[in-house]
């Protein structure tokens, strides 16, 4: 009798506690299991400051002092160090130019001939949201992206092509790129233009480079060269994604980023010199509010972001770097 009481005052306390209610649905929720107590409850605190902190935000968007929300994620007990080691790039120099260059696609000389809005999601230009992993693999994503969108302009077929065949096969001296720690669309299209680029089902994903494997016979795209949407543009960047297609984007991320989950994000501390990411542009609109937002496709999975979206601001001086390296590919 005593030890029922003992063990249901117990499961009492337990389940009265918010925060280890809230640690053991994220755990559920996220396949997560710490078996060392200690680490248990180190994740937890994490989490717990996390909280505070998504909480804090979501407190100024209600006061209507920012433009987005936040919410838990995957990357809720990770320490700050740890999510930039494992998915972030080390901050690179934003690459503006290179000798492979074929073209700039220039601003317009008039928006009039721009539709306000464009998503090429609903034209069937886009593949589903893919998952990078623990791997600084970003620049595969933004940069198979952009090819699947121009392969699929060209063809009429949407294949999903293999990052992984990026990653195994241009991460070394003669492409340059540096494996789960970053890299550039640039470099990976001069990749892509040599030699192709194999198909997603035919070169899976393994989130970490191994050896180069790609096949000759099961290429699925390639490319002639590329072009750079003409630097700090917007018009020239909302022309490329209306009449082109999906851009590959280079971007500075900050902290607030890891937990977007709605809104137009914008952060005045995002910079534009440096590079720890890279996503795909595939569209822009405007709020209800009249804010003008970017539709970015991210490579966190689908429980990221807006089912692994973002709308990144528009028409703004500064949005996290995204006119510092856009760039798509010619086919
Ligand atoms: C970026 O470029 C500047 C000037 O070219 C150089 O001094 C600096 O070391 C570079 N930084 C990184 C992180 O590559
Ligand atoms: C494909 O690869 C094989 C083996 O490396 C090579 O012999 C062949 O010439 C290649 N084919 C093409 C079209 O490049
Ligand atoms: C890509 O180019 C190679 C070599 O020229 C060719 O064998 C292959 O059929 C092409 N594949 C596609 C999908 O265009």
């Amino acid at each position: 009798m005593k030890i029922i009481l003992l063990v249901s005052t117990i499961l009492v306390i337990v389940h009265c506690n918010p925060l280890t209610e809230e640690w053991l649905s994220f755990k559920a929720k996220y396949g997560k299991n710490y078996e060392d107590p200690n680490e248990d409850q180190r994740r937890m605190e994490i989490f717990s400051k996390t909280m505070e902190y998504i909480n804090n935000h979501n407190q100024k968007y209600l006061d209507d002092r920012v433009s987005f929300t936040m919410g838990i994620n995957e990357f809720a007990d990770l320490t700050d160090e740890e999510f930039e080691k494992f998915y972030l790039g080390k901050a690179q120099n934003s690459s503006n130019s290179d000798e492979e260059d074929i073209g700039t696609h220039n601003p317009p000389e008039s928006l009039d001939g721009l539709p306000d809005s464009v998503d090429w999601r609903s034209e069937g230009c886009v593949t589903p949201v893919k998952y990078q992993g623990q791997c600084g693999s970003y620049w595969t994503f933004s940069t198979i992206g952009a090819v699947e969108g121009q392969n699929y302009r060209k063809t009429g077929r949407l294949v999903s092509l293999s990052e992984q065949n990026l990653l195994d096969c241009s991460s070394n001296i003669w492409y340059g790129n540096n494996g789960c720690n970053g890299g550039y669309m640039f470099r990976s299209y001069k990749y892509i233009k040599k030699n192709g680029i194999d198909t997603e089902e035919s070169y899976p994903y393994d989130g970490k480079v191994i050896k180069c494997r790609f096949n000759n016979e099961t290429i699925g795209a390639n490319i002639t060269g590329y072009i750079r949407v003409k630097k700090d543009s917007q018009y020239a960047l909302q022309d490329a994604v209306a009449n082109v297609g999906p851009v590959a984007v280079g971007l500075e991320v900050y902290k607030s980023f890891r937990y977007y989950n709605g809104g137009v994000y914008y952060d005045a501390q995002c910079g534009t010199s440096l590079q720890n990411h890279a996503a795909l542009v595939v569209g822009y609109g405007t709020e209800e509010d009249g804010k003008d937002y970017w539709l970015v496709k991210n490579s966190w999975g689908t429980h990221w972001g807006l089912d692994g979206y973002i709308k990144m601001i528009r028409n703004f001086p500064t949005s996290c770097g995204i006119l510092v390296d856009a760039t798509y590919p010619t086919m």
